[in-house]
């Protein structure tokens, strides 16, 4: 029997990140042959990914338009993957996540009948705006999978709840956690100029990101009034570095409310070394995005959510994640607690790994072997 072809499909930062592990796995397995497709949703955001892991992708779709809509990405991955499945004919699709890419390249798949992996499957906040639109994303790649590769048994739980065979279903932990391993260390020299200069001796570093559809406009602006309003009142003390997410409308109303402000410091995105060892540099880290909340507690670091709810309860019920919403007062309120009450920091920063051990993608291809019956052992469960 040939080897079976693995072709992972991803197109943002996020995905790529959690994916480069699982790639360098697939291609280190004998019995496994691995492609890579990026549909380039993000361009700058993912080449910085590709190039760190030294990912040279074996088919690039190269869709990012300035101001895209989510029915442009999604006709444009539907129409790209088909023709890379046609040509190359992969006996397994793998996608990550909960993205546009995600959904339109596992329907891709489905239309040409090929078995779909899901990775990071079986996040929920059971709201089908919030966020706005990976949950519906996630869902309904959910719903074409064959197999299912959760990171917690409470993600196991969503999907068995949804009629999914848990036969099907493996608990893996995050790749997220898998990356981490090897990224951090004390020594780690910044690539980025400014990280370089930064007093992480003496100054209390906020690293902040936000980027969600459902926060742009207002809940945003909100953020950065109070971004403001933190540095003023601790000044001296806390700095703010903030790597901005290139979406045209986060750049917009960012750089215009906190472009001048003293002790606010708006990055260009950082490749993610740097960006996982400023996270380890940090004293707290305000946020809206899933992936910081998966890293940042694994590292002992506080993490405020710029949300109103979230698909990732397990570090909320260890203690090192709190979600404060997008209320500027509310989030003044929760930062300076964790500024003042040494009790309270000391409570919620500590190390707790709820979401993976590091050894999520040697799980994942045990199991894409044990669907291809290369072994007749099942990976044992993370937890
Ligand atoms: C996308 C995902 C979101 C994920 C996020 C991670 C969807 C619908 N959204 O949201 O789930 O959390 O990525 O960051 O799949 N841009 C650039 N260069 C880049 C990347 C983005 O210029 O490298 C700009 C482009 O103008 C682009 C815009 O940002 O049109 C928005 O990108 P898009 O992928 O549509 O949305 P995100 O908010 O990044
Ligand atoms: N990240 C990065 N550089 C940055 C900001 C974030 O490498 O300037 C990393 C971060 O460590 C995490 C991932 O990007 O691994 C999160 O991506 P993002 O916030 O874009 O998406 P989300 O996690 O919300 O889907």
């Amino acid at each position: 029997m040939s080897k079976p072809v693995i072709l992972t499909i991803f197109g943002t930062r996020p995905e790529a990140i959690k994916m480069a592990p699982l790639v360098k796995a697939i291609e280190n397995t004998q019995d496994l042959v691995s492609k890579v497709c990026v549909t380039a949703q993000h361009r700058q955001m993912l080449d910085q990914v590709l190039e760190i892991f030294n990912i040279n992708p074996d088919y690039d779709l190269n869709i990012m338009k300035e101001g895209q809509t989510l029915s442009g990405i999604t006709n444009l991955v539907l129409d790209g993957v088909e023709k890379v499945l046609k040509e190359l004919k992969p006996d397994m699709v793998l996608v990550h996540g909960d993205t546009t890419t995600t959904f339109a390249a596992a329907l891709a798949s489905f239309y040409c009948k090929i078995p779909v992996g899901h990775v990071e499957a079986g996040l929920r906040t059971f709201d089908k705006y919030f966020p706005f639109p990976e949950e519906m994303n996630r869902k309904l790649t959910g719903c074409i999978a064959d197999i299912h590769f959760s990171p917690t048994r409470n993600n196991f739980n969503n999907l068995v709840r949804e009629g999914v065979n848990p036969e099907n279903i493996y608990i893996t932990g995050n790749t997220a956690i898998d990356a981490l391993k090897s990224t951090v260390s004390d020594n780690y020299e910044f690539e980025n100029e400014f990280l370089r200069k930064v007093d992480f001796r003496n100054k209390r570093v906020i690293t902040v990101t936000a980027h969600r559809r459902e926060n742009l406009g207002q809940p945003l602006k909100n953020i950065c009034h109070a971004l403001k309003e933190i540095v003023r009142k601790y000044e001296g003390d806390v700095e703010i570095v903030y790597p901005v997410h290139l979406n045209p409308q986060v750049q917009g109303p960012v750089r215009e409310i906190l472009g001048e402000v003293p002790g606010v410091h708006l990055i260009d995105p950082v490749q993610v070394l740097d960006m996982h060892n400023l996270l380890s540099r940090s004293y707290l880290v305000l946020t809206d995005s899933g992936g910081l909340q998966e890293e940042a507690p694994s590292l002992g670091k506080p993490v405020l959510v710029l949300r109103n709810e979230t698909e990732r309860p397990e570090a909320v019920e260890a203690g090192t994640v709190k979600v404060v919403g997008t209320e500027k007062e509310n989030i003044i309120e929760e930062a300076s607690r964790l500024l003042e009450d040494e009790n309270e920091y000391r409570r919620m920063a500590h190390s707790v790994n709820p979401y993976g051990d590091g050894h999520a993608s040697e799980r994942i291809v045990g199991a894409v072997r044990y669907w291809f019956g290369l072994t007749d052992k099942k990976p044992e469960p993370f937890i």
